[in-house]
């Protein structure tokens, strides 16, 4: 990707980078660097608030201070200088690549979004009425169907016919509405070229790709298939950003879109030992395989207190509607108790860098249209309400999810896809930290303290009484 078609939108996360410089300060921590003493001796608080997990290279977040960091490299500069592709690569193999390193993973990724097989398993279902996060989900089971033979459950017995998604027989449950001509083209041979009896592997780095290849894909197809139309086959001129953005629209994005939808997937491309990371490394360490992993990181991230978070502060922006309704709407939100979508986190006490690049970009995308303009206007202004009370009270700032809807919305997806598009970065994350992890695997298993009586006698079900003691 030429960035230098795209100068202002550098310009632009590089102001908000000198700000963040400028908020905190630029200190380095002797924590990151201090090796652990395992067990490790720490209090750990309600949602393991506190536990180290494991060791890692691969990304750094400090709460405090409000930095986030990839492979050693501050999240400002990979925006404003790198690409998606180029961050897979750094978190992948814990290095930036050479440009031969970096044109091989380009051509991976390329190949891996031929899913052909795939997507003709996905349309058996009615993907129109599914939540896309359970479409999503269930695509990247039908990705492992397709592409391997390693069956956990069983194994299929020689010379028995077996029934194929790809069958042309299989009529469609859901035919797609609205065009008659379908634009995707489905070859009759597998594009994962397996082989009957072949053994395709299920981790590794190849997995890795194919999942971060497949999930974009996927997610486009999705969008493609609610809104009544056949999936596009993918562009292999245009970068993942792009690609993606042609896939779900079909509409090639200008020099400026593409690089917005590139810097929104960096952003979100890994942080820590986030629930949806977590959940897929604890599968992972079960040794089951990279793509049931990838199925339970989509499901935790589906949770509105997760990734499903910017599909509803778009819809409490909306509700607000106007900047005067602001002040009032809090005050109730503030006297209900009620949480404010894009707010908060775990472990940032300080602005979020990631909410830093996405604030300029969704005004810059947003200008010139007026609803886009007001609801940005509704933002900034919920954002300063929010900062001068509960960022007082109790460090609550924007998070990621606050500002990320706006840029979606500019960039024509919509509402209930954006928790796939997330999905669609993040799977970087997760194939990085389970790869790593895997290096020297230990089964997670953690423990509950028992709270609960440890004398009780059976009584038989004819003897209990429905009432209570
Ligand atoms: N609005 C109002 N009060 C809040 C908010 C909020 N968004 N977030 C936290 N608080 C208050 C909370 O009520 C509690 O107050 P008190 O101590 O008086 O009971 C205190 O701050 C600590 O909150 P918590 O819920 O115990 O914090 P947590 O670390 O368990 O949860 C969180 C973190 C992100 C789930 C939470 O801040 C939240 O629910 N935010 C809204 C949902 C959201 O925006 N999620 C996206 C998170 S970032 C992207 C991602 O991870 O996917």
């Amino acid at each position: 990707m030429n960035h230098n078609k795209t100068k202002k939108i550098t310009d632009l996360v590089l102001k908000a980078g000198k700000t963040a410089l400028a908020e905190t300060n630029t200190k380095r921590e002797p924590e990151p660097t201090k090796s652990i003493n395992w067990p490790v001796d720490c209090v750990v608080g309600p949602g393991l608030e506190g536990a180290i997990a494991c060791e890692s290279k691969i990304g750094y977040v400090n709460g405090a201070k409000g930095w986030l960091l990839y492979g050693g490299y501050n999240i400002f500069d990979l925006c404003a200088y790198s690409s998606f592709e180029e961050v897979c690569y750094l978190l992948l193999y814990g290095k930036l690549p050479t440009t031969i390193q970096l044109a091989l993973l380009k051509n991976k990724l390329i190949k891996y979004r031929n899913n052909h097989q795939t997507l003709r398993a996905l349309m058996n279902f009615s993907v129109q009425e599914m939540n896309p996060m359970a479409a999503l989900r269930l695509g990247t089971n039908l990705m492992r169907n397709t592409t391997t033979d390693v069956n956990l459950e069983g194994y299929v017995p020689e010379n028995v016919e077996v029934i194929s998604a790809d069958e042309d027989s299989i009529p469609m449950e859901t035919q797609p509405l609205g065009q008659e001509h379908a634009i995707y083209e489905f070859p009759g041979e597998s594009d994962s070229k397996k082989v009957k009896g072949q053994v395709h592997p299920t981790t590794g780095i190849d997995c890795c790709l194919h999942l971060i290849s497949g999930i974009a894909v996927l997610s486009a197809a999705i969008l493609r298939l609610r809104n009544g139309y056949m999936p596009l086959e993918p562009d292999p001129e245009l970068s993942h950003a792009a690609n993606f953005i042609y896939m779900a629209t079909g509409r090639r994005p200008s020099p400026e879109e593409e690089r917005i939808m590139d810097i929104t997937l960096i952003l979100h491309a890994d942080h820590g030992m986030n629930a949806s990371t977590f959940a897929a490394m604890v599968v992972a360490s079960t040794l089951s395989d990279m793509y049931y992993s990838v199925g339970s990181g989509i499901a935790a991230l589906n949770g509105p207190l997760h990734g499903g978070a910017n599909e509803q502060v778009l819809k409490m922006l909306k509700e607000i509607d106007s900047v005067e309704n602001v002040k009032p709407w809090f005050a109730k939100a503030r006297a209900n108790k009620q949480k404010i979508m894009g707010f908060g986190h775990r472990v940032y006490k300080a602005y979020d860098p990631r909410a830093r690049v996405l604030a300029p970009l969704a005004k810059y995308l947003s200008k010139g249209n007026r609803k886009k303009s007001s609801l940005f206007a509704v933002a900034q202004e919920l954002e300063s309400q929010v900062i001068a009370t509960l960022g007082v009270e109790k460090r609550i700032f924007p998070n990621v999810d606050f500002y990320s809807g706006i840029v979606y919305s500019c960039l024509g997806i919509p509402p209930d896809m954006f928790t796939t598009l997330f999905a669609v970065s993040r799977v970087a994350g997760w194939t990085a930290r389970i790869q790593e992890y895997l290096r020297n695997n230990r089964i997670f298993r953690p423990r509950a303290r028992y709270i609960g009586p440890f004398d009780m006698h059976y009584v038989p079900i004819a003897r209990r009484s429905a009432k209570k003691k």
